[in-house]
């Protein structure tokens, strides 16, 4: 087996969210290092048919200080990957690869006041790992999460997150009252209704959050969903005066490069 080749971790846990949203943790390997954001490969073992196992890139939802790696998936009935891995069980075999890589990391990032975390759906996953990341915390005064989804019932898994988060010994008490959650739905009623876009445009989300609009000199945003809400909300971000960054060239907004299929 080559040096490249992933890894074989044992499935510690398996949580179901809704018929479509599940969450699952894995064993991590000693040598496996990597920072609060990225993302890495992701199969199953290959079956008597398939050449090669079928691997997809899938955020790191669990923080780097973690002994076991997590991950937040959809579940697509005929997906070449999560027709499979939504049946996972405890004790079963997942493939991981061994270079976890990313764009939405704070090093990417210019030091500011204020971190936005801008998502939809299963792209809450990245922004679980940096939540429970003291360093955040060190770096920014505020963090404002937004979990945008079509139906209220897929807000759970963040739902659940911050409720845990507020319990937890080590970052619990850091956090206090800098992080803010703030959700949205689009297809049902819901207190605060529409795309995260169309709340950032109007000014509602401002508002709601009781914070002044978008500034490039003390926000930061990182983005993750949909390749349609990434581009339109990275193309909002710059209306504000913000620009791309990344891990080279550290700027005022970053968005997600990998996309689950
Ligand atoms: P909508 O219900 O109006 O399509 P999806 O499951 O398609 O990824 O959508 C998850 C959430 O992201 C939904 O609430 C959806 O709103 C919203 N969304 C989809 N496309 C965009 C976009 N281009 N910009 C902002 N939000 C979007």
């Amino acid at each position: 087996m080559s040096a490249n080749a992933p890894t074989e971790e044992k499935v510690l846990s398996v949580e179901h969210f809704t018929d479509r949203l599940f969450a699952f943790a894995i064993t991590r390997p000693q040598a496996f290092r990597f920072r609060s954001g990225e993302f890495v490969m992701i199969g199953m073992p290959k079956t008597e048919e398939q050449k090669r196992p079928v691997m997809r890139a899938y955020s790191i939802a669990s923080p780097s200080w973690d002994d076991k790696v997590e991950f937040f998936s959809i579940k697509v009935e005929d997906g070449p990957l999560t027709s499979r891995l939504q049946k996972i069980q405890p004790g079963d075999t997942v493939l991981m690869g061994r270079k976890p890589v990313g764009t939405l990391v704070l090093d990417a990032l210019l030091p500011g006041k204020r971190l936005y975390m801008f998502s939809t759906g299963t792209g809450i996953a990245p922004f679980a790992s940096l939540i429970r990341d003291p360093e955040t915390y060190e770096r920014f005064d505020q963090v404002i999460l937004t979990h945008t989804c079509r139906q209220v019932e897929e807000l759970s898994y963040g739902l659940k997150l911050i409720e845990d988060l507020r319990e937890d010994p080590l970052v619990g008490e850091m956090i206090g009252d800098k992080l803010l959650h703030i959700t949205s739905v689009t297809r049902e009623n819901y207190p605060l209704k529409g795309r995260i876009t169309d709340l950032i445009q109007s000014g509602k989300l401002f508002e709601h959050a009781g914070v002044p609009k978008l500034d490039p000199k003390e926000d930061r945003v990182m983005i993750c969903g949909s390749k349609d809400m990434i581009d339109d909300t990275a193309a909002l971000c710059e209306t504000f005066g913000l620009t791309e960054g990344s891990n080279s060239d550290p700027r005022e907004f970053v968005i997600e490069k990998a996309f689950v299929g």
